[in-house]
Parts: structure tokens; C-alpha cells; sequence
């Protein structure tokens, strides 16, 4: 049920996309169903160029013919497609649940638009369920950590950070060499606040909160698509 949901939400956004567009590829199970169906319509003789927000999906996209560029030759893009954790009727977010999030946002920042698709179990009232990513470079590690943890605190939210942890117990690295620190907070009543908090810490690289990013949502639900903003 779940796949024919994401399934669903990503065919409706690929449908948004026409020759000559410069698209930034999400990462997750619901934007690989996106980057396919790109595939499909490349292979059929779509023209557009893509920006993989992962390995993952660039493996994925160089499999289904998609022809990719980066952020250097092409700074600017029309349309980026991805999933997220949650999103609120305010189009704010949490990503990260797949650790893409550093690479996930430069890449929507450098979007005109970005549509989240999704299955409408990810639509909450308030973000913070979903354990917060956060990105964090692995000199200082321990710092940082309690950095995090004073500023949870300084806040009123709570201080259980995690290491997460590969099968072997080695530390989970990014794409980009770095650690996540998964932040669980239940609510988090001002997320702008927060932002701001994490990214005034040194060791922090990024975190999973994508505020004033996501131009519109694509939603699947068992009735059929929601549509918020564009
Ligand atoms: C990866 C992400 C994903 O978009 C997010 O985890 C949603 O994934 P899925 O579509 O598999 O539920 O932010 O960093």
C-alpha cells in the first residue's frame, strides 16, 4: 500500500517536469520512485539534466540513462523532487532519515522550487517526532555533543542524542565523511529557534530542518493526491 502511495506522488511530480529543466534528484524509497520515473521518460526522449542529492541516487540515476551535472556547472536549478521524514501545513520539514540531508539541502537552496513527495502518514501538526538529524564533523565529537545537549536543554527539549550505529557498531558516515547525531525531541514548538541554535555551533555541519525550502508538497493518501502549495 505504502509503495503504491510514494509510487503515486512521485508519478505526479515527474509529470511536472518538461524538456530543458535542471532538476535536483531526491534521496529515499519515495524519490527513487521519481528519479525512475525521470528514467522512464528520459528513455523516452525527455531532455533534462539532474543534480543526485546522494551516491545512492547517483547510482540510480546513471542506471536509468538520466543525464547528471553538479552543482559547479550548473548552480541554478528549476525543480528539485525529494522525499522527507515529516512536513507541517507550513511546508517545514525533517530530513536526514537516510543521513542525505547536507547535500539534500544545498541542493534544494540552490532550487527555484522544491516539491516533497510523500505518503500522507508523514504530514504531522507539529515537527519532532521523528528523531532530528544532525550532521556533525567527527573532530570534537564529544564537544559538539554536549554543545547539542545544552542547547536541547536551553530550550526545554531533551538531551538524548545518538551515535547511529552501522551493524558492526562503527559509527553511520555520510556521503560527506561525517557523523549524525539523531536528536530526539517529540515537539519542536520553534523550529526557526532551533535552526538557529544548531547552526551557531561549530562542529555542526547541517541539520535535518529544512525551514522556507519546500515550495509545495505532492501527498498520496488511499483517496488520492494532496496537493499543498506548488
Ligand atoms: C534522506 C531523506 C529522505 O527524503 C527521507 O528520509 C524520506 O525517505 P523515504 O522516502 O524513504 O521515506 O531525507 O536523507
Amino acid at each position: 500500500m505504502s509503495d503504491n502511495l510514494k509510487r503515486a506522488a512521485a508519478e505526479r511530480a515527474a509529470a511536472l517536469v518538461s524538456d530543458g529543466m535542471r532538476l535536483g534528484l531526491g534521496t529515499g524509497s519515495t524519490a527513487a520512485y521519481f528519479v525512475s520515473a525521470i528514467g522512464e521518460r528520459v528513455r523516452g526522449g525527455l531532455k533534462v539534466v539532474g543534480v543526485p542529492t546522494s551516491e545512492a541516487t547517483r547510482e540510480q540515476a546513471q542506471r536509468e540513462g538520466i543525464p547528471l551535472t553538479t552543482l559547479d556547472e550548473t548552480p541554478e536549478l528549476d525543480l528539485t523532487v525529494d522525499g522527507a521524514d515529516e512536513l507541517d501545513d507550513g511546508l517545514r520539514l525533517i530530513k536526514g532519515g537516510g543521513g542525505a540531508h547536507l547535500r539534500e539541502k544545498i541542493v534544494a537552496a540552490a532550487s527555484r522550487r522544491m516539491i516533497v513527495i510523500a505518503d500522507s502518514s508523514k504530514r504531522v501538526a507539529t515537527l519532532g517526532r521523528f528523531p532530528l538529524p544532525i550532521e556533525v564533523v567527527p573532530f570534537g565529537l564529544k564537544a559538539t555533543e554536549i554543545a547539542i545537549a545544552k542547547l536541547l536543554k536551553g530550550l526545554g527539549l531533551s538531551t538524548d542524542l545518538r551515535l547511529r550505529n552501522g551493524k558492526d557498531g562503527t559509527p553511520f558516515v555520510t556521503d560527506s565523511g561525517n557523523f549524525i547525531l539523531d536528536a530526539h525531541l517529540g515537539r519542536i514548538e520553534k523550529p526557526d529557534v532551533l535552526a538557529a541554535g544548531l547552526n551557531a555551533i561549530p562542529g555542526v555541519v547541517e541539520h535535518g530542518l529544512f525551514l522556507g525550502l519546500a515550495t509545495g508538497a505532492i501527498l498520496a493518501t488511499g483517496e488520492g493526491l494532496v496537493e499543498l502549495g506548488q
